[in-house]
């Protein structure tokens, strides 16, 4: 019963959910509710809104006088903390665990609700030790430990917002987005694990800073124990201050309007510097809890495990906002999928009693090519549903994670999103007929569309772009100091009409399926990770022999795309074999390994428009050895 159920010709190609998986799905049915959240949205998310605790309710669902400015639960009083912490502290869910960690050495910690709730009270009165107030924008850079989560709790608990670069990137990214934020206060690490290495966050941590004069105070965590430099009067370790009677459990968590920001995630865009997309404690708590607990069909005796990285939109709303709000039990684990074995996941699948598990394509095709006989070493029975989030997955990749890890009983979500959606948009329920690299349908309460240039929907199976009609609670409000980038960004092609651009081509099918192709604009997604190739040219352009440069993905089997540099150097200068490695390593050393080149090729020219633009999609197509499209417009 569980495989594909060819009822007719037409269903040939689906699969449906096993029966146990329909009788107990926490929503049953998608079409009714579906159009009735679409009459109704207002109605719809007030209902979801009443699932919470809000200091006070709001006088109004959505505000849309300042379109496309919205505002959701107008005059309400809530913070994140009072839904993830606090309510679940006055229930049986105070002994309740909320993390498991493990580390990739193999070291594990276990919070229960209650200890949790000690640590980020702990960690918020350090915070105000060292002057953090309401609004403050805070700069987390760490590895994948408690005190990630801790310190982003603690930062919304106080009413600060907190910026979380992500652990792979390096001094340039971190320096910048910094300097953006004007933080004065960073929470650090002395390093993390990964296969088996320490990296050194510190080092990275020291160097940024002395690009960046609005840090003050520099929070470090102890993880490793390797030796790292520590200024006086500005840095400080975590377990100093926490001996000191300032860090006691005693914190009242801040009372915010549902609009206050809650964080600044950056992301890359099309030029220039990365965005800080604006997220606020009422909208996005609804909308992340309710996908979660919808999508994933959570209940209280699931194991959940998001295996993302925190310093990603994934991190923020699946491993830690949502899961807690729905005080749910949550797997995070440090390092890396294959270390010391390919089958270091399934073991901890098996040890822990996993039952839903939400990764990457790029990660279960990099555990694919290791071989069934990873997995199967391990009882992984406990697994009940899957998810995919970041790019396309292929129906290989698909078909591999349904048969070898879910044993053909795990429905697959297909979550297509974005850091600026906050949450899930296009996604399967466990009840819904999947077929293989479609996210199917429309979350509720969303309206979808794949349009022309004009805004016409185009026909079945014809590639267009995706757009989305109606806002939702869990949008980013704003670009951070940038409301017109804002605007520019995301609704100035379908001003009219007032619809969101996504930035992704999509095609409809017959049965109203969804299948995203992949990013329109000059966003790279690197296995699943998400770059700009404004940010990996100016990397290379501030190496000393660089004049000009310019970046683009070409498709690659297991990252799904590669980035590719097109160099001109200096005058008089020749490229060989020593220069292209200096030049990775810089843009490795700039931006982070994750924004290393594939390949660097030194040219004398680039394509451009006749107002100097790089035209990418001309190198792109020859590269790729593709007809080069209209080339009126080109000067080269
Ligand atoms: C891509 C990640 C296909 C897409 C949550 C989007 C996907 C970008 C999927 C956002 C999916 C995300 N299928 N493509 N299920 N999920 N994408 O902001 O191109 O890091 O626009 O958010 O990832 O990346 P971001």
């Amino acid at each position: 019963m569980a495989k594909k159920k060819s009822k007719s010709a037409k269903d040939a190609n689906l699969y449906y959910p096993i029966d146990s998986i329909v009788q107990n799905a926490n929503v049953k049915e998608y079409e009714n509710l579906y159009k009735k959240s679409i009459k109704d949205v207002e109605g719809f998310w007030a209902e979801q809104a009443n699932t919470l605790d809000w200091y006070k309710k709001w006088d109004k669902v959505l505000d849309d006088s300042k379109k496309p400015f919205y505002k959701w639960f107008k005059g309400a009083k809530t913070n994140i903390v009072q839904n993830a912490i606090d309510r679940h502290l006055k229930t049986w869910r105070r002994n309740k665990i909320a993390f498991i960690w493990e580390g990739e050495p193999g070291d594990v910690k276990v919070f229960s609700y209650h200890a949790l709730n000690r640590e980020v009270t702990k960690f918020a009165n350090i915070l105000k030790s060292m002057g953090v107030k309401k609004r403050d924008i805070v700069t987390i850079y760490m590895p994948q430990i408690p005190e990630l989560a801790f310190a982003m709790l603690a930062c919304a608990k106080i009413g600060a917002a907190h910026s979380v670069v992500y652990g792979g990137f390096s001094v340039e990214a971190l320096a910048e987005r910094i300097a953006d934020a004007q933080s004065r206060v960073l929470v650090t690490a002395d390093g993390g694990w990964r296969r088996g290495k320490v990296n050194d966050l510190k080092g990275i941590v020291n160097e940024a800073i002395s690009r960046s004069p609005t840090i003050e105070a520099c929070i470090t965590v102890k993880r490793t124990g390797h030796e790292v430099f520590m200024e006086n009067d500005r840095d400080f370790w975590y377990h100093d201050l926490a001996s000191l009677p300032i860090a006691n459990s005693k914190c009242e968590t801040e009372v915010m309007d549902a609009e206050d920001m809650l964080f600044i995630l950056y992301t890359s865009g099309t030029t220039g510097k990365p965005k800080g997309l604006v997220h606020t404690h009422g909208g996005y708590s609804v909308y992340t809890s309710t996908t979660h607990r919808m999508v994933f069909d959570i209940k209280d005796e699931d194991r959940w495990w998001c295996a993302a990285d925190p310093g990603w939109i994934t991190g923020h709303s699946y491993i830690v906002y949502a899961p807690l709000i729905n005080g749910s039990t949550i797997m995070m684990y440090e390092g890396a999928p294959n270390h010391p074995y390919p089958n270091r996941w399934w073991q901890m699948v098996e040890k822990y009693g996993i039952t839903i598990l939400y990764t990457s394509p790029t990660a279960i095709r990099g555990l694919m090519r290791f071989g069934d006989q990873w997995p199967k070493r391990h009882d992984i029975s406990s697994l009940r549903l899957l998810g995919s989030v970041g790019e396309p997955i292929n129906p290989e990749a698909w078909k591999w994670y349904h048969s070898v890890i879910g044993d053909n009983k795990c429905p697959i979500m297909d979550t297509w999103w974005q850091t600026e959606t906050g949450g899930f948009m296009i996604t399967p329920l466990p009840i819904t007929p999947l077929k293989p690299g479609s996210g199917t349908k429309p979350f509720f309460g969303i309206e979808a569309d794949v349009v022309n240039e004009e805004g016409k929907t185009v026909k079945p199976g014809e590639e267009g772009k995706l757009i989305i009609k109606n806002p939702w609670p869990g949008m980013a409000r704003t670009v951070m100091g940038d409301p017109k980038r804002y605007v520019d960004t995301y609704w100035k092609d379908y001003k009219e009409q007032g619809w969101y651009k996504a930035g992704d081509s999509a095609r409809i099918d017959k049965d109203g399926y969804f299948w995203i192709i992949g990013r329109i604009d000059d966003v790279i997604k690197v296995s699943g990770y998400r770059l700009g190739t404004a940010e990996i040219e100016s990397a290379l352009v501030s190496h000393p022999q660089v004049a000009e440069a310019a970046a683009i993905a070409l498709p690659h089997e297991l990252k799904g795309n590669a980035i590719h540099a097109y160099v001109i150097l200096k005058a008089g200068l020749v490229g060989d074999a020593a220069l292209d490695k200096s030049l990775r390593d810089h843009v490795g050393h700039e931006m982070g390994p994750i924004a290393k080149p594939e390949s660097i090729t030194f040219v004398d020219s680039l394509p451009k428009t006749r107002s100097g633009k790089i035209m990418r999609r001309v190198l792109k197509a020859r590269a790729q050895g593709l007809p080069e499209g209209d080339l009126s417009t080109i000067e080269e």
